[in-house]
């Protein structure tokens, strides 16, 4: 019987962020309430579910590759805890990412970010090309090089959000599925964690905007397992393209970085996509096209995430921003926030993801077309839009 007492704590938006913080309260001992009209429904629905501090460690970004760093090494025991209390698979595969590249200007391209990544002292091992077919005998026979990050590894995110929901159920979180318009329309509550993604924007003005990702979901042909294992990222004649296999049969092929706020798939990324995807792995032409989506990362103005109180409001913490990177951040953001929540004490490594970093007046998080903020990453390294 769930008690309907005040509670000490309440969550807003029951995506990843929100039922991990959630679950991590509620097994601290605190009394949860978690509202969202569609748990589960937002930019993790899309999501490739990548597990990516090394391949997703970009110029300029320091330390949020080292959050990413320590995100990532949170993965293994959290997600055999999750799997253990909930009796669910959650697709967690550790194979490792190929970087691969067609033509000798993209594998110039490449090896000037994984020499970036190895100079910080991530794991990165450069490949030849027959190197790269013996681990992936399916990649074209054509590409000229590539490496081997071999700590970045994947999830489903689909299967993680089933598996949170009934870590929820079973903790006691109380879940109200009706949208929250303004944060003074909640009940008379304890303490307030705002984890609605791009729509934190409007509860609570910190500036998160949405960045687009169309992704498609292809099939192996007979219910097999795709004929390759690691997840790849594809450097293809000036695009980029990631893929990620999953032993149920799917392969994820993603993403366009727009930066937009509507949610059409167009005929030209799926276009784009597709090609690239054949380029690197030419079997999956044999493959059938069963999704076509997209999604709203939220972005900030430095892509790091904002986490921790809301300026002027220490009873609202926020927990978004997570952009590219939301499925990898998920326990640690959420044992940041419980910890906090629990102690009163803040984890230095929450000092620079501080939402009064940024000015936020005028912030706003535009539902459709929005504009301008921070270029994306893969127009500053001169590809076009799809990584
Ligand atoms: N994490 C990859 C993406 O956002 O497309």
């Amino acid at each position: 019987m769930l008690s309907r007492r005040r509670p000490d704590v309440t969550v807003v938006g029951a995506g990843p962020i929100g039922l991990a913080v959630a679950w991590r309260c509620a097994i601290r001992g605190m009394q949860v309430t978690l509202y969202d009209p569609a748990p589960g429904s937002g930019a993790a629905y899309v999501a490739a579910g990548m597990l990516a501090p090394v391949t997703e460690a970009h110029f300029g970004e320091r330390t949020l590759t080292a959050l990413l760093v320590a995100a990532a090494a949170r993965w293994p025991d959290f997600a055999a805890e999750l799997a253990d209390q909930t009796g669910r698979e959650l697709g967690y595969r550790t194979e490792g990412t190929l970087f691969v590249a067609l033509t000798s200007d993209d594998l110039a391209e490449a090896e000037r970010l994984w020499t970036y990544q190895r100079d910080l002292g991530l794991p990165v091992t450069p490949l030849r090309p027959a190197e790269l077919r013996a681990r992936e005998p399916l990649l074209a026979p054509r590409l000229r090089g590539g490496a081997l990050a071999p700590d970045d590894h994947q999830v489903d995110p689909r299967r993680l959000v089933a598996a949170l929901r009934a870590a929820v159920e079973a903790a006691g979180v109380r879940m109200v599925t009706q949208p929250v318009a303004a944060l003074a329309e909640l009940p008379a509550t304890g303490r307030v964690v705002v984890a609605a993604g791009c729509g934190t924007a409007a509860l609570t003005g910190v500036p998160v905007r949405p960045v687009k990702g169309q992704i498609l979901r292809l099939r192996a042909p007979g219910g097999a397992a795709p004929g390759f294992r690691h997840v790849i990222r594809g450097y293809a004649d000036g695009r980029s393209v990631y893929l990620v296999p999953r032993t149920d049969g799917e392969v994820v092929v993603g993403a366009t970085v727009e930066e937009r706020g509507d949610l059409d798939v167009t005929a030209g990324a799926v276009l784009e996509l597709l090609r690239a995807a054949s380029d690197v792995l030419p079997e999956l032409d044999e493959y059938a096209l069963v999704e076509a989506r997209a999604g709203l990362r939220p972005g900030t103005p430095d892509n790091a995430p904002l986490v921790g109180p809301l300026p002027g409001r220490p009873d609202v913490l926020v927990a978004t921003g997570h952009y590219r990177n939301g499925i990898v951040l998920t326990p640690l953001t959420a044992d940041l926030v419980a910890d906090l929540l629990a102690t009163g004490v803040a984890d230095p490594l929450l000092a620079p993801l501080a939402p009064d970093r940024f000015d936020m007046t005028g912030s706003t998080c535009d539902p459709v077309g929005a504009g301008g903020g921070a270029e994306p990453e893969s127009s500053r390294a001169g590809r076009k839009p799809w990584s």
